[in-house]
């Protein structure tokens, strides 16, 4: 009697434990929402590292760290080269990739967007004492610095004659036109401006105007329909909320 009564309390026992632990279990799980974000952090003022810090700030990174929050996803930023970032989405080893990403229709077919959130274009750099250049014409023939994967590149390698060196950050690409190894560098037109206000603008200046208009987008693997959505719905709401404007004008000083 005593014995089966001891069996039975044991059984009670042995099942709350195990109840206690799903509980515990379904807990972790949830607090361990994770979204994994690809970027390339050469990229002021839209994604970079504070000088002697590994940690990653800028617009785009507020921006996705916003969204993530909304999303109820816990964000952790990766660093890879730009080329490597849509091969690790499709190979799902990130969730999303934000880099300042243009949206073309080349990309479109091998990955996802969101909704467009900031306007940009490419824009020539060239430096200070440089007089022969004024526009892309004036570049046939000339050495072009530039960053691999990038639409950059795609403009520098369509001009005739040019002689295109592409770098694995943007930020080399600036050195090599500033060391005098490029005569001209094509990059997105406000990171250009935040490179010459940064201090660039010693040695480096802008000719002609932005070419035509980029749009950036968050980028997710391709048919993944339902996190881009979802990503859509939270931007949405940043934007309604005004919190999309806050982070905007922490990076761009002025009301969007
Ligand atoms: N907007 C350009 C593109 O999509 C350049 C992006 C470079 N981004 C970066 N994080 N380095 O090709």
């Amino acid at each position: 009697m005593m014995k089966k009564f001891l069996m039975l309390v044991m059984m009670m026992l042995t099942a709350c434990a195990m109840l206690l632990a799903g509980c515990g279990g379904d807990k972790k799980e949830a607090a361990e929402k994770v979204l994994r974000v690809g970027t390339e952090p050469s990229f002021a003022p839209f994604e970079f590292q504070k000088e002697g810090s590994k940690e990653f700030t800028g617009f785009d990174i507020d921006l996705i760290r916003a969204i993530g929050k909304q999303m109820g996803y816990k964000v952790e930023v990766q660093n890879m080269g730009f080329d490597a970032l849509i091969p690790a989405l499709n190979a799902g080893n990130i969730d999303v990739a934000i880099a300042g990403m243009s949206i073309t229709d080349e990309r479109k077919k091998v990955v996802e967007f969101s909704d467009p959130y900031y306007t940009s274009g490419l824009i020539i750099m060239v430096n200070k004492d440089n007089n022969d250049i004024k526009s892309l014409k004036d570049l046939e023939g000339k050495r072009i610095a530039c960053q691999i994967g990038t639409t950059g590149e795609k403009k520098s390698r369509s001009i005739p004659g040019a002689q295109v060196t592409a770098f694995n950050t943007q930020s080399e690409a600036s050195l090599e036109l500033k060391n005098g190894g490029a005569d001209a560098v094509i990059n997105d037109a406000p990171v250009v401006a935040y490179y010459l206000q940064q201090g660039g603008s010693e040695s480096a200046k802008t000719v002609g105007e932005k070419m035509e208009a980029e749009d950036y987008g968050i980028a997710v693997k391709k048919d993944n329909a339902k996190l881009a959505a979802e990503i859509n719905k939270a931007m949405a709401e940043l934007k309604k909320n005004g919190e999309f404007d806050k982070i905007y004008k922490t990076w761009f000083g002025e009301d969007k």
